[in-house]
C-alpha cells in the first residue's frame, strides 16, 4: 500500500513562503567584462631597489599586472593579452597596427564591455590619439601608465590600473572616445600631453581640459572630447599594412631648409613643423617648405609652444604657400593625423578639414 501525499500548491507556498520557488539568493549585480591589453612601459617596469631612479620598462607580464591589483576584480571580469612588452620610446607601426586590429576585434564582441591598455608614458599620447581615429566603437577604450616602476616606493601603477578598469567599466564612459586615465585624471586622447619627465602628475590637457576625474574607482565626467573620434571617424585601417612616413622638424633660430629637404629625400610624404610661436619658421625654412609643398609633400605647421591654437594665415599666408595649420594638435599628434590622412588624400584643403574636425 502506498501513501500518496498530495501537497497542495498553497501549502507549497506556505513552505517556501514565496511564489513556490526557493528564494533566489540576492544576485550580485553583473559586472562587465574588460579585456586588458599590455604593451609594456614603466607600469610593467622593474628596478633592483624601490628607491633607485634607474629601471627597465617592460619586465612584468600582463598576468602579473592583473595579479598585482586583485581589487579590480570587484569592478570587472578581466582577461589579459600581451600585445608587446616594450618601453614606449620604442613604440612602432607593427605594434600600433597589431594593437588597433585587436582592439577593433574585441570591441566587436558582444560580451566585451571595454578595453584597458597598459602603455609607457613617453608615447601614450600618440598611441591614444591614433586609436581615437581608428577604433570603430562607442565602447570605452582606456589607456593607462605609470611614472614609477612596479617595484618603486609609492608606485603609482596599481591605482592607475584600478582607476582605468573602473572608467572602462563605467557606462558613462561610453561614447567619449579613447581615454587616458593617469593620476586620478581622465584625459581625452586628442588633448593630453606629457609635461614632466619624472613627476607622477605629468599629464595635462592644457588647452581643452579634462574629460573627468576618478578617485579610488569613482569617476565623474564633466564633458565629452573635442573633435570627431572612434565611431564618427572616417579613417580606417582596413587592408592597411603600412603607414606613410611623416617627419617632425623642430623650428629654431637661424633655421635653414636642410632638414626639411632631408625629410623629403628620406621618403616623407608629409612634414610637420614644430614651429616657433604660432607655427612660424625662418624665411629660408619657409622657402624650403613651400618648395616641398609644390612637389606634393603635405606640410603642416604646428608649434613647439605648449598651448594655443595654430590658425591659418596668421603670420604666414597658408593659402598662397599651400600649408596646413594644425589648429589644436601638437606636433606629435599632428603627425598621427597626417599619416592617416595621407592614406586617403594628399589634397591640402581636404587635410585642413581633418585638422579642423579631428
Ligand atoms: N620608458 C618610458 C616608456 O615606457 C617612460 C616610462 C613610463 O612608462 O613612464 O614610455
Amino acid at each position: 500500500k502506498r501513501t500518496l501525499v498530495v501537497v497542495g500548491l498553497a501549502s507549497c507556498l506556505a513552505m517556501t513562503g514565496t511564489s513556490g520557488l526557493a528564494a533566489a539568493p540576492q544576485a550580485k549585480p553583473a559586472i562587465p567584462t574588460i579585456v586588458v591589453l599590455a604593451t609594456g612601459g614603466t607600469i610593467a617596469g622593474a628596478a633592483a631597489t624601490d628607491t633607485q631612479a634607474g629601471y627597465t620598462s617592460g619586465q612584468v607580464g600582463v598576468d602579473q599586472l592583473l595579479a598585482a591589483v586583485p581589487q579590480a576584480k570587484k569592478l570587472a571580469n578581466m582577461r589579459g593579452e600581451q600585445i608587446s612588452n616594450i618601453g614606449s620610446q620604442d613604440m612602432n607601426d607593427e605594434v600600433w597596427l597589431k594593437l588597433a586590429k585587436r582592439v577593433n576585434e574585441l570591441v566587436a564582441m558582444p560580451d566585451v564591455a571595454g578595453v584597458v591598455i597598459t602603455h609607457g608614458t613617453d608615447t601614450i599620447e600618440e598611441t591614444a590619439y591614433f586609436l581615437n581615429l581608428v577604433v570603430k566603437s562607442k565602447k570605452p577604450v582606456v589607456l593607462t601608465a605609470s611614472m614609477r616602476p612596479s617595484t618603486a616606493l609609492s608606485a603609482d601603477g596599481p591605482l592607475n590600473f584600478f582607476n582605468a578598469v573602473a572608467v572602462a567599466a563605467n557606462q558613462d564612459a561610453v561614447g567619449r572616445g579613447v581615454l587616458v586615465v593617469i593620476n586620478d585624471w581622465i584625459h581625452g586622447a586628442s588633448s593630453l600631453t606629457k609635461t614632466s619627465t619624472t613627476a607622477v602628475q605629468t599629464f595635462m590637457s592644457p588647452l581643452r581640459g579634462l574629460i573627468g576625474t576618478v578617485a579610488y574607482g569613482v569617476a565623474e565626467f564633466y564633458r565629452g572630447p573635442v573633435g570627431k573620434h572612434t565611431f564618427e571617424s572616417e579613417f580606417s585601417l582596413d587592408g592597411v599594412t603600412s603607414l606613410p612616413r611623416v617627419d617632425i622638424i623642430m623650428a629654431h633660430e637661424n633655421m635653414d631648409g636642410a632638414l626639411i629637404d632631408a625629410a623629403a629625400a628620406a621618403g616623407a610624404r608629409g612634414v610637420v613643423v614644430a614651429g616657433v610661436g604660432n607655427g612660424n619658421l625662418t624665411a629660408p625654412a619657409v622657402k624650403a617648405l613651400a618648395a616641398q609643398a609644390t612637389k606634393g609633400v603635405v606640410c603642416v605647421r604646428s608649434t613647439r609652444v605648449a598651448t594655443g591654437l595654430v590658425g591659418r594665415n596668421v603670420e604666414l599666408d597658408d593659402d598662397k604657400l599651400g600649408f596646413v595649420a594644425s589648429m589644436g594638435l601638437n606636433p606629435q599628434k599632428s603627425r598621427v593625423l597626417l599619416r592617416l590622412a595621407l592614406l586617403k588624400t594628399k589634397d591640402a584643403k581636404e587635410i585642413q578639414r581633418y585638422f579642423i574636425q579631428y
